[in-house]
């Protein structure tokens, strides 16, 4: 099987074998079949994180579980609960056409429901951790389900449970089914990023509703970020690291514009596209590979790119960046 339409950089790939996941009960006639119950597994969701170099050994389950139901209505929350395969964005929008708002600030992240909690995906301050009540999975060993609440789910920055295989880790381990929401009531507008602010000013609206600030976020994506439909990507190729305010210091001293934000904790996040901006990358290429005109975080498919054109693309990054700020970039999907 092609794995190329089924991952967003549209990197050419092949799988040898590849069972479409279309209910929880068809992993457990996987895991009892003879010959797929031993192989090695590699569960694909949107392809949305991905970077494929090379062909798939594994056996792929593409996961393609759909629905979407109101769980229940607590006084204090919507719990709503959505097939691993949905698409993300098809997500958020059935929930603010049924009145439980909470999801707008992720408007239009590729991906599915199910890869969501993975990378615990987030924008415009909000993750999806913030929103997530539990997590249903079904494990690729014993083909039993189980319902993860999402304390157990060791959540972080782009980080979750299902991304490690060390350390009590679930990747590789078991299959994301099914996921559940919980919507806070009542409503409240997160609207402390630069971007949402300066709409409100633009527009004169100081105190928008759930659907304008959808429609907001969806404007700036499509302003910035590349349409996977239409150039590939995996979005931010690289995660915005977290360094000491001390190490902050340092840089600032020699790059006075850098762009950071201090944490609660006293560390401080950088903006990795900037770094990668002042470094001169933005539209260089490497064979069919790019770093994107408008975002230097984004590398994109310009032409018919291999997984190794963006790899040897991101490791000149991250030499660059490192030879100027003495900061090494980490990758933000997966390289297989
Ligand atoms: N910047 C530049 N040049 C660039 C790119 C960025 O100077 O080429 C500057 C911007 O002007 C801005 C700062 O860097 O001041 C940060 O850029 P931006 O607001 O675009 O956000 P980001 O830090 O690059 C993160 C997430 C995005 C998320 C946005 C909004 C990560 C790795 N990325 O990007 O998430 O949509 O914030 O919340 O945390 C993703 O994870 O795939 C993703 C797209």
């Amino acid at each position: 099987v092609n794995l190329k339409p089924y991952n967003t950089f549209g990197l050419p790939a092949v799988a040898k074998r590849l069972v479409r996941i279309r209910e929880a009960a068809d992993v457990r006639r996987v895991v009892d079949h003879p010959e797929l119950g031993r192989a090695p597994k590699f569960v694909l969701g949107g392809g949305s994180n991905l970077v494929l170099t090379k062909d798939v050994d594994a056996v792929v389950l593409k996961v393609e579980i759909t629905g979407i139901r109101l769980l229940e209505e607590r006084d204090d929350a919507w719990i709503v609960e959505a097939g691993a395969g949905v698409v993300w964005h098809e997500f958020v929008t059935w929930t603010l056409d049924h009145g439980y708002p909470g999801l707008e600030n992720m408007a239009l992240i590729p991906g599915t429901v199910g890869a969501a909690p993975v990378q615990n995906i987030g924008a415009y301050g909000i993750e999806v951790k913030d929103r997530l009540e539990a997590v249903e999975v079904m494990d690729l060993v014993t083909g039993r389900p189980a319902l993860l609440p999402a304390e157990v789910c060791r959540f972080g920055y782009r980080d979750s449970v299902f991304k490690h295989s060390d350390f009590g880790g679930l990747a590789g381990k078991s299959v994301i089914t099914k996921v559940r929401f919980r919507l806070p009531k009542p409503w409240q507008p997160v609207l402390g990023y630069l971007e949402i602010e300066r709409k409100m000013l633009d527009t004169g609206i100081t105190a928008p509703d759930a659907r304008q600030i959808y429609d907001w976020i969806c404007a700036v994506r499509r302003a910035k970020l590349p349409d996977p439909a239409v150039i590939g990507n995996a979005g931010s190729f690289f995660k915005n690291p977290v360094v000491t305010a001390e190490q902050c210091r340092d840089i600032i001293g020699r790059d006075p514009g850098i762009v950071h934000y201090p944490m609660p904790d006293g560390s401080v996040k950088l903006a990795a596209g900037w770094m990668i901006d002042a470094c001169g990358w933005k539209g260089k290429t490497v064979g069919g590979a790019a770093v994107y005109e408008k975002q230097a975080l984004v590398l994109v498919n310009k032409a018919d790119a291999r997984g190794a054109e963006v790899v040897t693309l991101a490791r000149a990054i991250q030499e660059s960046v490192y030879g100027r700020f003495g900061i090494r970039l980490e990758p933000e999907p997966v390289v297989i």
